[in-house]
């Protein structure tokens, strides 16, 4: 097991070059199952999430090869379509090849996910989707079984935004009989990435960056190269980071343009952002005002940066408010952070932050990624030292986070034991 170290460090300087995403990477690695031929990917990050998937996918009988960032999946023989408990307790995210598995084979044998850390999170959106393309679902002995001979063009409304729901019946859709009409989708940079990668691999797909997809079947896909989009939300993570240390970060390889919502909080908050087409520059001199924060699916506030502001807000000056509309048990870092000296009262998904002058350390355990990254960051600007144990939580979404953050000055060590 890992644990990081980290050391007040303010003044954070320098470039920090922004990994692919690893929301875009999932969904598009699952793509791979719809074709016989090589998926090429590029500007994967190297992560913990990349490689269980790609076990899963091994384990299916598709080649999965990743190297400096490259990565080529070919499912030219598929030998089992089934994703096990094992793996899919380790990954929700596994929950995508049933859409794929389904399209191209007619059957899948896949793991229910089970709740996690954040919320029951159910996949009930996507089964009814399926369903109503065709599919006979059963589940029994907690593994969802789907068959079809095959998937049949629908008009389909999701009853919640779902990023993944959309991805999986996005992918269901492809190879169907005839046309499928998704209302009611994400529209998550994520979403539009895969859509671009599926475009690319001969899927007809229109609408891409609405709520409404309507998907033309084909009767095959092909292979394509397509370039990962970039972590918006590590960028997000480093930029708070930024205006938390009161620094100057550059942030590179970045895609400033579906990043509205932070840039938005990140410059109340004082901070002067100065934004180019791939570049994101934070320059803060002084201490970051309070910002109330709303979580909703995009083009909203993500959920997924909703920790990293709250550690924030914990020594901003002001109160804030903050709402999580997305999960239902989302404050999982709120009692960890009080233990380092944060002002933080929860009732129900509001949660309200009186920010103070300084954090103490402490020993911190991660409970959820993003949570994990805003135990980081108080870390940084606490006055003594603070261990953040769990870190397995941590490297499922973030590549070299101790790295990235040690070349702009950070005092942050990595301890395994
Ligand atoms: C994805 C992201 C995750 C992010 C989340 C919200 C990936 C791999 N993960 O997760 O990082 O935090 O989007 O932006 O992309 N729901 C249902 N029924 C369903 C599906 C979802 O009720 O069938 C609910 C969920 O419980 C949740 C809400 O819908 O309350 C949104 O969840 P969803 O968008 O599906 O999250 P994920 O796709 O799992």
């Amino acid at each position: 097991m890992d644990k990081l170290v980290v050391k007040k460090s303010l003044g954070l300087n320098g470039e920090i070059r922004i990994s692919g995403a690893k929301n875009a990477v999932l969904p598009i690695v699952c793509a791979g199952i719809l074709t016989a031929e090589t998926l090429n990917l590029t500007n994967v990050p190297h992560l913990k999430d990349i490689d269980t998937l790609g076990e899963l996918l091994r384990l299916m009988g598709i080649d999965v090869s990743l190297n400096n960032g490259n990565m080529l999946i070919t499912a030219n023989k598929v030998t089992s379509l089934m994703a096990p408990y094992e793996l899919v307790k380790q990954m929700r995210a596994s929950i995508l090849v049933l859409g794929p598995l389904l399209g191209r084979f007619g059957e899948a044998i896949v793991s229910l996910p089970g709740g996690c850390a954040i919320g029951a999170r159910p996949v009930d959106v996507h089964l009814k989707g399926l369903e109503q393309m065709g599919a006979h679902i059963e589940i029994e002995n907690g593994y969802i079984k789907a068959k079809v001979d095959r998937l049949k063009g629908a008009r389909i409304i999701m009853d919640v935004v779902t990023v993944t729901g959309t991805e999986n019946l996005l992918m269901a859709a492809v190879l169907a009989d005839g046309v499928t009409v998704l209302e009611n989708c994400a529209r998550e940079p994520e979403v539009v990435d895969l859509a671009n990668c599926l475009v690319k691999m001969g899927a007809q797909i229109e609408g891409i960056g609405s709520d409404t997809l309507t998907i033309t079947g084909v009767d095959k896909l092909h292979g394509a190269t397509h370039a990962i989009i970039a972590d918006r939300i590590e960028a997000g993570t480093y930029a708070v980071a930024a205006v938390m240390t009161q620094g100057d970060l550059t942030l590179t390889n970045v895609r400033p343009d579906v990043m509205g919502a932070v840039i938005e909080k990140l410059r109340l908050a004082g901070a002067n952002v100065i934004v180019g087409d791939t570049t994101l520059q934070v320059i803060m001199h002084k201490r970051a005002l309070a910002v109330d924060i709303t979580t909703q699916p995009y083009p909203g506030f993500p959920t997924d940066m909703q920790a990293q502001f709250m550690a924030l807000n914990c020594i901003a000056d002001g109160t804030s408010v903050m709402s999580e509309n997305i999960f239902e048990n989302r404050y999982m870092h709120v009692p960890e952070l009080c233990r380092m000296g944060a002002d933080i009262s929860v009732d129900g998904n509001i949660a309200v932050v009186k920010g103070c002058d300084s954090l103490t350390g402490a020993n911190v355990m991660a409970t959820d990624l993003r949570a994990s990254a805003s135990l980081v960051l108080a870390g940084l600007v606490a006055s003594s030292s603070t261990t953040v144990d769990r870190v397995y939580h941590l490297d499922r979404g973030y590549e070299s986070m101790e790295d990235k953050l040690g070349k702009v000055g950070a005092n942050i060590k990595r301890i395994t034991y």
